[in-house]
């Protein structure tokens, strides 16, 4: 069926209607893999309201996706604030398949309550990106590439860095550090890993077109009458303008660089930071 076949990928925060996640789950799937699902139960206030209206049930919905393409899909619900539940998520899903081939760490902390100044950051909110967006890909690589090792075969884990890897701007301190320190990771665990033939690299993002909640944007749009989806929907025009090819990446165009990072194809690429942004930054 396609270059994948055979192999085993780990998604988190695979749920959102138009996330990353699930667009990487998708490719993958379409190349072969089969697929194993994660991510976290959340309040209702905490959804994106277009996937309330579609009535999307997260990582639910996904795995109906996945398996009309005839792929197999195992779904995990994991808390990434809670480091028993991620190392139970790596053991479940090599347990259910018998190894994991790939390791997409995508999820992040929710956006909004971090966009302010660093006088008025909150430590609890500080912590809580650290901890999702951070120490989570620690662990999680932690736990899977110990089965990796294991096995004997090699691996891929991809991290889900940003732009705001490399950037800092301003009301982003949270996001901006935890985000940095994924390159941090990325290059160390490729050199611990590279004796066992897996290998670790990082995908940077600029803006992408997804309709994740932001508290943030929630508040914009409130304050200005108007819905949420008009706001991003002002956001992802705007955000056209200043990039060179001239559009906002969609998830799928983050989606086909975790592809070709996950392929024989990238065997001997490691400890990189790859920008997805239309020409919006170089290094
Ligand atoms: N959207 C963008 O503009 C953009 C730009 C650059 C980088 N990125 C990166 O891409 C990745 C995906 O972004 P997105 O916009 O698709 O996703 P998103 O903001 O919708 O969040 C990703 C997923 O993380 C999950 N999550 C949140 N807290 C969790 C927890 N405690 N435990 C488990 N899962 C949890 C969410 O439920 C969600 O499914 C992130 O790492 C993000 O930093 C996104």
């Amino acid at each position: 069926m396609g270059h994948l076949d055979g192999k085993v990928a780990l998604i988190t925060g695979a749920g959102g209607m138009k996330g990353i996640g699930r667009a990487c789950a998708l490719k993958l799937a379409s190349q072969g893999a089969d697929i194993v699902l994660s991510d976290f139960k959340r309040e209702p206030g905490d959804l994106p309201p277009q996937e309330v209206k579609a009535q999307w049930r997260s990582i639910d919905s996904v795995a109906e996706e996945v398996e009309a393409l005839g792929r197999r899909s195992f779904k995990i619900w994991c808390d990434l604030t809670v480091s028993g539940e991620i190392e139970d998520m790596a053991r479940q899903a090599a347990a259910h398949y018998g190894h994991i081939d790939i390791l997409v760490n995508n999820a992040r902390a929710i956006i909004g309550r971090d966009r302010v100044p660093i006088t008025e950051l909150r430590e609890e909110v500080w912590q809580r990106f650290l901890t999702i967006n951070t120490t989570a890909v620690f662990l999680a690589t932690k736990f899977v590439a110990k089965g990796m090792i294991e096995r004997g075969k090699g691996g891929r884990i991809i991290n889900m860095a940003s732009d705001a890897s490399k950037r800092g701007r301003p009301l982003m301190a949270a996001y901006n550090a935890s985000k940095f320190a994924v390159l941090g990771l990325t290059q160390a665990s490729a050199l611990d890993l590279a004796p066992h033939r897996i290998t670790v690299n990082a995908v940077c993002p600029g803006s992408v077109n997804t309709d994740r909640l932001n508290y943030w944007e929630e508040a914009q749009a409130k304050a200005q009458g108007i819905s949420l989806e008009e706001f991003r929907a002002r956001i992802v025009a705007e955000a056209g303008k200043s990039i060179p090819l001239g559009r906002m990446a969609e998830p799928e165009d983050v989606a086909n660089m975790v592809a070709f990072l996950a392929s024989d194809e990238a065997a001997f690429i490691t400890g990189q930071a790859y920008n997805v942004n239309g020409g919006s930054l170089f290094h």
